[in-house]
């Protein structure tokens, strides 16, 4: 009995040792272990690991993309710093996947937007390039961004880019787009080929430079229920080309600040809200009848069928 005690105690001994010899171990190798990349911030940013959050908004001139940005990251910004190119795989520039959410970069000064940009960043849901001044936009720019949902562009293109944002924003990648803001970048059109690659439920295009909505931007727009789609602070010409937009406006609930979209000209109606015309002001019916009245000969003979007569009233005249 003493003996097989004593044997039940050995062991028992034996295991206490052995597990105080597995927790120094692991002690030892946790002290000795270097501190790893991830656990450092990046030098002039504000980290808070337990929000995720890594903010470089410093005010000094800093000319790039931090490096070493922390595996932890979901939220990073970027602010009032000076990266005048944003290239190819600008925030994982090692092939390392990062898993921001939200990114950030207002205010940077970016001029350039080279092809995959934002490569590696594949859990990406808001991307905010809001008041940069974008001169070159790669078709390619937004490539590899399969769960972005929101895009702020607002008063971020120069003209040379406005011309290019349409293929930028054609990327199938955008197919999981729900928001897209464009507010203040002089759009003269909507720079959407189609509407249905994407699951748009807001597009802000206010305080840009539309005079019309084609009929067939229309005719999409209604074929894309969901979508809300923002126009105050446009210099809209009432005339019979905005026909379709005025039925749109009125039928269709839309553009939740239909009340807010005034006509710029002509002078005689510059102010009043759209919605509020009446039919026949944007009745190109009408508006032809008018602009042919009688009374104008040089409207008149610039019509092909007239101009023969015209020809021979001149001649009659002359002689
Ligand atoms: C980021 O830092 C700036 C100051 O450097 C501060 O004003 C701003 O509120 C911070 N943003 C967030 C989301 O913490
Ligand atoms: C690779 O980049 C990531 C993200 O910037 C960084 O966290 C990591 O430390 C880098 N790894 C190496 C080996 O440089
Ligand atoms: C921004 O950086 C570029 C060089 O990358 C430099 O030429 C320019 O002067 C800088 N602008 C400001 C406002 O610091
Ligand atoms: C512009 O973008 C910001 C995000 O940076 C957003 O909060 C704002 O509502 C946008 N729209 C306008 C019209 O400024
Ligand atoms: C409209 O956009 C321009 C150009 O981006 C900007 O300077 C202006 O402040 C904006 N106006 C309003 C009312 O938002
Ligand atoms: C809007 O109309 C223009 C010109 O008519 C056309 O090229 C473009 O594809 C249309 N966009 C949408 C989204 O319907
Ligand atoms: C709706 O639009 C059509 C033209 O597309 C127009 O004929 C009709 O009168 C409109 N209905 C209302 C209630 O405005
Ligand atoms: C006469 O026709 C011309 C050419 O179409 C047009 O520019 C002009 O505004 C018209 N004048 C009047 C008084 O309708």
């Amino acid at each position: 009995m003493i003996w097989r005690l004593y044997s039940s105690d050995r062991s028992w001994v034996f295991s206490v040792w052995n597990q105080w010899c597995v927790f120094y171990a692991a002690a030892a190798c946790l002290l000795f272990t270097p501190v790893r990349a991830d656990d450092t911030c990046p030098s002039s940013c504000a980290c808070a690991r337990e929000w995720g959050t890594v903010n470089c908004s410093s005010a000094d001139e800093e000319t790039d993309v931090p490096t070493e940005i922390p595996t932890w990251t979901s939220t990073l910004i970027l602010k009032g710093r000076n990266i005048s190119t944003l290239s190819t795989r600008a925030f994982t520039p090692n092939g390392t996947e990062l898993e921001i959410i939200t990114l950030l970069l207002p205010n940077n000064g970016i001029q350039a937007i080279e092809p995959y940009a934002f490569r590696g960043l594949t859990r990406l849901h808001v991307l905010d390039l809001s008041h940069n001044q974008l001169e070159s936009i790669s078709p390619r720019a937004f490539h590899g961004l399969p769960e972005l949902r929101s895009l702020y562009l607002n008063s971020s293109f120069l003209p040379p880019a406005t011309a290019q944002l349409q293929n930028a924003l054609s990327a199938q990648t955008l197919r999981n787009l729900h928001r897209l803001e464009l507010a203040g970048n002089d759009l003269k059109s909507i720079p959407l080929e189609k509407l249905d690659i994407y699951r748009l439920h807001d597009l802000v295009l206010v305080n840009n430079s539309l005079e019309k909505i084609e009929r067939e931007n229309i005719s999409s727009l209604y074929r894309q229920k969901r979508i809300r789609v923002y126009l105050s602070l446009n210099p809209f010409r009432c005339n019979c080309d905005l026909e379709a937009f005025y039925y749109w406006l009125k039928n269709s609930s839309q553009c939740p600040d239909a009340a807010r979209i005034l006509c710029s000209e002509p002078e005689s109606k510059r102010g009043i809200p759209v919605e509020k015309l009446r039919g026949e002001d944007v009745d190109c019916m009408n508006e032809n009848l008018e602009l042919k009245s009688f009374h104008n000969f040089s409207a008149i003979c610039s019509e092909p069928f007239f101009s023969m007569i015209c020809d021979l009233h001149w001649e009659n005249t002359s002689m």
